[in-house]
């Protein structure tokens, strides 16, 4: 059965501008109650909830500045949206960043604030407070997460760690006891600011790595694209699904073969 978007209420992280807001956007056109944007940076944070609640009513968007490696502080953010709308049913674990350069804060935020995240949404709201009997994590990974990238080892390593996370908390245990599907989206390149940073890679050795993957970069997506295929997989992915999104196609499932397939007799 498709898990209808209208009337349902969402709290996405890295929700001030590239694909959170796009996906913010996505989920509103299609009749989503509320959304709660959670991030950082508080000047493109409040001219988000601005523009959204221009465009699609008062009191549809609320922004809430918070670093989510700070668990209280990511706390706060759902209690605030439950405060604002009553319930809560979708959480885009969004947020990311993409700096080998600054790498230990690479891992704190890729990793620790999407644990944050996942522990908040599957153990003490989403679980709690969903409006029906199933509520939604949808976890951005990237092509990275899949396979390795030279530019980026850090990077590719904090985006795999997502996909242990979706593959666990997507287990059909988690989801008995929660109601809450788990899906990853991994996109390949989109164009927004996430590589617009000084301290790209680990050190100048890294310098010529773009080389290797100039392919997919060239074929760098809209993030209203990707958007609109994260909110197909929000209404039937099945739980635990993990899928790639890239050059602006429709988006296609990845699996993991199971260990066993490898063993010799
Ligand atoms: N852009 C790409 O090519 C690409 C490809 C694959 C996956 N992704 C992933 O997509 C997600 C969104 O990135 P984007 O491309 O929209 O980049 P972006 O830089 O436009 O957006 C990321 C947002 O996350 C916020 N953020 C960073 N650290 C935070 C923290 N500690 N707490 C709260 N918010 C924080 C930033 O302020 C920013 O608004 C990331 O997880 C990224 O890794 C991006």
């Amino acid at each position: 059965m498709v898990f209808e978007i209208r009337n349902k209420v969402a709290l996405i992280t890295g929700g001030a501008k590239g694909l959170g807001y796009n996906f913010a956007k996505a989920l509103l056109s299609k009749g989503l109650k509320g959304v709660t944007l959670v991030d950082i940076n508080e000047n493109d944070g409040i001219l988000a909830e601005k523009e959204l609640n221009e465009i699609y009513g008062n009191d549809k968007a609320l922004f809430v500045k918070c670093d989510i490696t700070n668990y209280a502080e990511f706390e706060e953010a759902f209690q605030r949206t439950i405060k604002k709308f009553h319930q809560l049913d979708i959480l885009a674990n969004n947020a990311g960043v993409g700096f080998d350069g600054i790498w230990r804060k690479e891992i704190d935020v890729n990793i620790i604030g999407t644990i944050n995240g996942f522990i908040l949404g599957m153990d003490h709201y989403l679980n709690k407070y969903k409006s029906t009997n199933e509520g939604v994590i949808i976890a951005t990974s990237s092509t990275a997460g899949l396979g390795g990238y030279a530019p980026w080892p850090v990077y590719s390593a904090t985006k795999f760690a997502i996909t242990g996370m979706v593959k666990s908390w997507g287990c059909q245990f988690h989801y008995q006891r929660t109601g809450v599907r788990v899906v990853e989206v991994c996109p390949c390149a989109i164009a927004t600011d996430l590589l617009n940073t000084d301290a790209f890679s680990l050190s100048p050795l890294y310098e010529g790595s773009m080389e290797t993957i100039k392919n997919e970069v060239e074929q760098v997506q809209k993030p209203e694209h990707v958007a609109g295929e994260m909110v197909k997989m929000v209404e039937d992915a099945p739980n635990g699904s993990i899928w790639v999104v890239e050059a602006g196609e429709p988006a296609f499932e990845f699996s993991l073969p199971k260990r066993e397939i490898f063993k010799k007799e």
